[in-house]
């Protein structure tokens, strides 16, 4: 292979496999489509499609299936998805039992061949599962996040502008907290280009859309039979991005804690400038005390699942 970067996702599924089209329609760097022995062969015949269509399109990216981690070697990003989706009627939290062992595989492998990789953690429960990647790998705290933030936030902006009747272009809004049904909407800092939300919509809206939003993941599954798989892979795929090309992005990620907004030893979306050196910065911005509150419950709904992965 050339000595273009290299792009390994973990997990061949759905989200996987956009992501691989993703990487490879932008040039990212030439990827490899890893899944268990079981799936060797779909992981090969997706990516061997995605080359086909690189040929229609016209990017030059190598895009290969494997289930032999020695081929990820050398990695430069990693995003992980390994795991299983939430069907109807199930929480993220619901997944733990099985994604748990399963993430822990990922990172003692991960450990091994790609130690210098930029892991971004997609598998649900989202801040357990990146909190259970670091505490394996025992990687530096900037060199891994979690991606449920630029998903949330961009479900945000959907409704909002849709409510405005504006461009999502111009809509700015940030999810905080947890990956779950109270994850924080930061309303206080909505605007729509620079003008604050609440002077263009009106208060009851507003509220429907908080709500939609923490139900956003759930609406799909409940259409689908099973999880969004677009807009998830195009939100880390923006992640990968601004590390690979160093872009100093500022966006919400699931970023260990050290102190920052009062938490500590805990993985919860909040605002990261993401650049070369993986997550650079946690911006501390300022949050309304309603705001302190939601995301005071959020954190101990992730910590709650983080102490069950403890245990087990
Ligand atoms: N963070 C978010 O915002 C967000 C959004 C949507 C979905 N998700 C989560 O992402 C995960 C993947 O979703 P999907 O729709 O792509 O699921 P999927 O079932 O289509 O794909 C998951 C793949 O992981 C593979 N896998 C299982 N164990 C593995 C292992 N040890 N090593 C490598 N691969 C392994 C499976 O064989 C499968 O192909 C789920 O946990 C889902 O809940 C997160």
């Amino acid at each position: 292979m050339p000595t273009r970067k290299k792009i390994g996702l973990i997990g061949a599924g759905n989200i996987g496999g956009e992501l691989a089209r993703l990487c490879a329609n932008k040039e990212l760097g030439d990827v490899w489509l890893f899944d268990i022995a079981a799936k060797e062969n779909f992981a090969k015949g997706k990516a061997l499609d995605l080359e086909q269509n690189g040929s229609v399109l016209g990017y030059d990216a190598n895009i290969r299936g494997t289930s032999n981690w020695a081929d990820l070697e050398g990695s430069d990003v990693l995003i992980i998805t390994a795991g299983i989706p939430r069907k109807p009627g199930q929480s993220r939290d619901d997944l733990v039992a099985t994604n748990l062992p399963i993430i822990r595989d990922v990172a003692q492998n991960a450990k091994k061949h790609c130690p210098n990789a930029f892991a971004i953690v997609i598998s649900n429960p989202l801040d357990a599962m990146v909190y259970e990647y670091k505490r394996v790998t025992g990687c530096p705290k900037g060199m891994v996040a979690g991606m449920a933030g630029v998903l949330d936030s961009a479900r945000f902006q959907l409704f909002l502008s849709r409510e405005a009747n504006v461009s999502v272009k111009d809509v700015r809004a940030m999810v905080l907290g947890g990956h779950g049904d109270d994850m924080v909407p930061v309303l206080s800092m909505t605007t729509i280009n620079g003008v604050p939300a609440t002077t263009m919509i009106a208060k009851d809206k507003l509220s429907a859309i908080v709500e939609r939003t923490r139900k956003g993941g759930g609406e799909i599954v409940n259409l689908m039979g099973t999880s969004a798989y677009y807009a998830p892979a195009t939100s880390a795929v923006a992640m990968a991005e601004a590390f690979l090309h160093d872009q100093k992005r500022l966006l919400a990620c699931a970023a260990y804690l050290e102190g920052e907004f009062g938490y500590s030893d805990l993985f919860m979306g909040v605002p990261c400038i993401i650049g070369g050196k993986g997550v650079e910065k946690i911006v501390e911005i300022p949050l309304t005390d309603e705001e302190k509150g939601m995301l005071k419950k959020s954190a101990a709904s992730v910590q709650a699942v983080v102490d069950i992965c403890k245990k087990g």
